[in-house]
């Protein structure tokens, strides 16, 4: 990585965001990372609505670029490239950004790389705290959840993943169920501190199975079943939300700590230097899945890394991030980039199924 400034666009969900990234001499750093949230748009619809999405990021992404060259005290004249989210995610909003890359890099004829947006989450390590490959990747969001193996900027290989719902779409939806506030995993979180988790007996799905896939959503109806019974003969307290959300943590944390054992079994086997388990997505900030995670991750002689949740979350430094990293391993792209509703970061990964509120699962 030679001397180089880069513009990040990220606009494949419900976050409007831009950032500037500075690299020198192999060290990267984000001059400014600016994130324009949704939720207020969408809080009337109980997930994220496509169309109204597509429409405020293409009426806001100009102004957070523009923001994010201010805070980072610079203009386009100095931007040497540009990186954008082409996929995977909701269309509308994944074709604004990239509509909105072209024209920066036709404009000021600077190279332009299509990032996937995973590949965004899962380089970050590297980012915040330097992570060699390879290392384990748990990406656990309200739309996405896989284990990754990375093996290189463009070399992910997929492990397994949910086969139907996010886990942070359900702790959302747990949330609604119990009458909790939105988004539901601090809700969930917060609610659970004073419950007791044994109380109700809650399935954990898949953990029967062999592999790393993953599945949530019928813990969901579980929760909702319990519900129904507590409310056919009364009405939900106090106590049984708590006991609720506490059992339905209890056993998203049970499932994850013992997927993430068998990861953690198959990447060991790769016998890397510095093993390393890595989490991104906003499902991280859960302490008791950090708290599982980081003593699964001990118990297996592997060190835990949690990247600050700002970059945790959906951003635009790791788009640039991504894209920097992926100069070395590849030209840009030309104005022919299309934008991608799906995108499997591992080729040869099977295609999944089905596709969340907030958009595709790749
Ligand atoms: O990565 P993120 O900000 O956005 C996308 O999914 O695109 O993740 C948001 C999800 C929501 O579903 C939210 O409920 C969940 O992360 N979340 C949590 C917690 N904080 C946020 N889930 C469990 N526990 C938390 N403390
Ligand atoms: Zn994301």
């Amino acid at each position: 990585m030679s001397d180089i400034t880069i513009l990040g666009i990220e606009s494949s969900c419900d976050d409007t965001a831009a950032a500037v990234l500075h690299a020198q001499a192999g060290a990267a750093r984000v001059l400014s990372s600016v994130v324009q949230g949704q939720t207020d748009l969408h809080a009337d619809f109980g997930g994220v609505v496509p169309e109204i999405a597509a429409r405020a990021h293409a009426e806001k992404l100009d102004l957070a670029i523009v923001q994010a060259l201010a805070e980072a005290e610079t203009t386009l004249d100095a931007i040497d490239a540009v990186a954008v989210t082409a996929g995977p995610g909701l269309i509308g909003g994944v074709v604004s950004g990239v509509m909105h890359a072209k024209g920066i890099a036709m404009a000021r004829g600077i190279d332009m790389y299509g990032v996937n947006h995973l590949a965004g989450h899962a380089l970050t390590p590297r980012l915040t705290d330097g992570v060699p490959f390879p290392y384990l990747m748990l990406l656990v969001s309200g739309g996405h959840c896989q284990f990754l193996i990375v093996k290189g900027p463009d070399a992910f290989e997929r492990l397994g993943g949910t086969i139907d719902d996010a886990p942070g779409e359900a702790f959302d939806k747990v949330a609604r169920l119990l009458a909790l506030s939105q988004p539901g995993g601090p809700a969930i979180e917060a609610r659970s501190h004073a419950g007791d988790a044994g109380r109700f007996r809650l399935p954990r799905p898949l953990l029967d199975r062999a592999g790393c896939d993953m599945s949530f959503s019928g813990l969901k109806t579980a929760v909702l079943r319990q519900r129904d019974a507590l409310m056919d003969t009364g009405t939900l307290t106090a106590a049984d939300q708590a006991d609720l959300a506490a059992g339905f943590q209890a056993a998203v944390v049970d499932v994850l700590a013992e997927k993430t054992r068998r990861a953690l079994a198959v990447y060991l086997a790769l016998a890397p230097d510095d093993p390393c388990l890595c989490v991104a997505g906003g499902v991280a900030a859960n302490m008791a899945i950090r708290t599982a995670l980081t003593e699964v991750a001990a118990g297996a002689g592997a060190r835990f890394v949690a990247p600050p949740l700002a970059l945790c979350t959906d951003n635009a430094a790791m788009i640039a991030y991504a894209g920097l990293e992926q100069m070395a391993t590849r030209g840009p792209d030309d104005l022919g980039l299309s934008a991608r509703p799906r995108w499997p970061l591992d080729g040869r990964a099977p295609a999944m199924l089905g596709s969340g509120k907030k958009g595709a699962k790749a």
